[in-house]
């Protein structure tokens, strides 16, 4: 089949959908956040970027301290909408119910059914938008979200992102277990 390209600004495909939570003046502000992944295994670490612009940056400089809230399918609107509005027009710190871990400074939201709080340890500063890398210092689930101890994708119903055609997703079907399913692979 003949390749052609899409051009430059094909995101990584799908995004998980979270909200980024910090404190700025006292209160909690929640964006949304697409742009976030693992950089680091031991400690283990996030990372996420941040447009300059938006007002959750202020809440990195002051406390030094986030959270990332994983929300369920049922919270479309409200997800798009910290999407949609900023803080410094809106005040969105009333949107959800919030509870605070170790950092006490890292909000986080009681209906998002995983949440993790972390320290800051390094910006990378880049043309438009800032890469915060965090240390994980606590996460936190319910109950109903487990099987045999661990988060159950199934449970969480989380949210995915497309982007070009800016769409939300749900999680599809299972389709094997990782490190093992490649185990009997054979080359040539
Ligand atoms: C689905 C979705 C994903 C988004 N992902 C990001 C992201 O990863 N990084 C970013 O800087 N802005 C992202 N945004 C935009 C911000 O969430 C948006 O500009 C928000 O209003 C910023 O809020 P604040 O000004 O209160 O910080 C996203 C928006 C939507 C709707």
């Amino acid at each position: 089949m003949k390749k052609i390209s899409v051009g430059n600004n094909v995101f990584m495909y799908p995004m998980p959908v979270t909200l980024l939570g910090v404190n700025i003046l006292g209160k909690p502000n929640f964006m949304t956040l697409g742009w976030v992944t693992r950089v680091n295994a031991n400690p283990p670490m996030v990372g996420c970027g941040v447009g300059k612009h938006h007002y959750t940056p202020q809440g990195f400089d002051e406390n030094k301290t986030f959270s990332i809230n994983f929300p369920s399918a049922d919270m479309v609107r409200k997800v798009d909408y910290c999407g949609l509005v900023s803080g410094k027009d809106i005040d969105k710190s009333k949107l959800f119910e919030v509870f605070y871990g170790d950092l006490k400074t890292a909000p986080m939201i009681k209906e998002c059914p995983l949440s993790i709080e972390c320290r800051l340890v390094k910006v990378v500063q880049n043309p438009t938008n800032n890469f915060y890398i965090g240390e994980i210092a606590g996460s936190y689930t319910e109950e109903q979200y487990l099987t045999d101890g661990k988060p159950d994708i199934r449970k969480l119903n989380p949210l995915l992102l497309t982007m070009m055609d800016n769409r939300y997703w749900t999680v599809g079907e299972y389709a094997g277990d990782a490190w093992s399913i490649g185990k009997n692979v054979k080359i040539g």
